[in-house]
């Protein structure tokens, strides 16, 4: 199976986390998220102990919370005592109502409204990180009138082309995001940043994409921003002392993609990076990362119930499900690969090549195409694997369809985390 929390039992049917995804979805009913707990916390733990042991003590992962944001992920992460990223007052207040002490938390934003900063001072967040000089401005004067000064790093965009999908690529110099190093508008926000009086600059983020397999961008970033470092001690004898270097390592969505070994990741980054820093002689920086979908997605599959499927003779074949890209639009906006099985027989020979069509009144409302499967019927479980990121976090009422209910799975029992939509939850604000 694709990843070792993934298994089929005696019935022909797929299991995660040893539970029978068919007898969830008859007591869940579907579109149906379901997440492995263990494989959840196993994944933070890798990022764990490797930043430590690599990086140093005091070096460590956040979660980022766009990957899925819920009261559940934040309580894991606050029991596995790891930071979060947020993006969003809406993420903060998720954060908050779950009891995450989020003194541990980074907030993220190309465009802080006065509401998020207000909200964020008063919530007591960590670490802002500063996207632009106006937000430099307003953050001091706000921080001001809380008699606060706030911590802060400042997004610098290094100038790296990761060669990951445009849209989910950040750190090149054409970016909506962050301050560029090579125009020397980074150094001007530094100057800025030191001269504020409620304002305290400790350090640098940086953020390069997503869905990211070679190392070589992340260690180019960082030698970029280690040189970066090493030029504004040099010039105005500053020193950083926090180096964000972001998320975006890759996930084995499909058999042809490989599995990272995070924990071999981060060694040999760390290599790479400590070598960096001893041979330039600044203060070692304790060294933050910040995956989002290395940390939830292949914790998680979908189940959705097979509506029937249709030939098109001399064409192809499609099967309809009753979900789609309300609750995964990822195939719809990046053409992102999926692993899709029949859950309820999958010992059977998968010879009937189609495409996998939601239910939306929307022609690209498809999950993915060319998916060999055998021929499903009406009722059966069908599921796409590794859902965990950027899923139910990027899920719409398109076609006023409720959101799926999400499940955890853990020590052979199953929970509810999020319930389903209901019908009265669609007009809830409707006046
Ligand atoms: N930190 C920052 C500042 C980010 O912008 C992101 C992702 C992350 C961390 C986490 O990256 P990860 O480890 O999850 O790759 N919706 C797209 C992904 C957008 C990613 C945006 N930023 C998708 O579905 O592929």
């Amino acid at each position: 199976m694709l990843h070792k929390n993934l298994g089929v039992n005696e019935m022909g049917h797929l299991t995660i986390a040893g539970a029978d995804t068919v007898e969830l979805a008859k007591e869940y009913g579907t579109p149906l998220m379901v997440m492995d707990e263990e494989r959840i916390r196993r994944n933070i733990r890798i990022y764990k102990d490797a930043m430590e042991r690599y990086f140093g003590k005091g070096s460590y992962p956040l979660i980022a919370s766009k990957a899925f944001s819920c009261k559940y992920i934040y309580r894991v992460a606050s029991e596995e005592k790891i930071g979060i990223d947020l993006v969003s007052s809406g993420e903060l207040y998720t954060a908050v109502s779950a009891g995450f002490d989020v003194s541990n938390s980074f907030l993220h934003g190309n465009n802080k409204t006065d509401a998020d900063i207000e909200y964020a001072l008063e919530c007591g967040v960590g670490h802002f990180v500063v996207d632009n000089m106006t937000e430099l401005d307003r953050i001091d004067d706000m921080a001001r009138e809380h008699g606060a000064v706030q911590p802060i790093l400042l997004r610098l965009t290094p100038g790296i082309d990761p060669h990951t999908h445009a849209a989910i690529t950040t750190g090149k110099v054409d970016s909506k995001f962050g301050i560029a190093i090579e125009t020397g508008q980074a150094d001007e926000a530094v100057k800025y940043a030191l001269s504020k009086k409620n304002i305290r600059l400790d350090g640098f983020h940086c953020h390069i994409g997503s869905q990211i397999f070679d190392i070589k961008p992340f260690c180019d970033a960082a030698r970029l921003m280690i040189k970066y470092m090493v030029s504004l001690r040099d010039g105005i004898g500053y020193e950083a002392d926090i180096l964000n270097l972001g998320g975006g390592i890759g996930v084995k969505y499909i058999e042809s993609q490989p599995e990272v070994d995070y924990a071999a990741f981060i060694e040999k980054m760390a290599e790479y990076i400590n070598a960096e820093v001893a041979s330039s002689g600044i203060k070692r920086p304790v060294i933050i990362m910040e995956p989002g979908r290395s940390i939830v997605a292949d914790s998680c599959l979908t189940l959705y119930t097979v509506g029937g499927t249709k030939e098109i003779p001399g064409f192809k074949n499609y099967v309809s499900i009753d979900g789609g890209m309300p609750d995964n639009p990822r195939y719809a906006l990046y053409q992102s690969d999926y692993t899709v099985c029949l859950a309820s027989r999958m010992n059977e020979k998968a010879d009937f090549v189609c495409t996998v069509a939601g239910r939306c009144c929307e022609s690209g409302d498809l999950i993915q195409e060319n998916v060999a499967l055998p021929k499903p019927v009406r009722g059966d479980i069908l599921a796409v694997l590794v859902t965990g990121a950027y899923n139910y976090s990027m899920a719409s009422n398109y076609n006023r369809i409720p959101r799926p209910a999400v499940v955890a799975v853990k020590d052979n029992s199953s929970f509810t985390v999020i319930k389903r939509e209901t019908f009265e939850d669609l007009v809830r604000n409707d006046v």
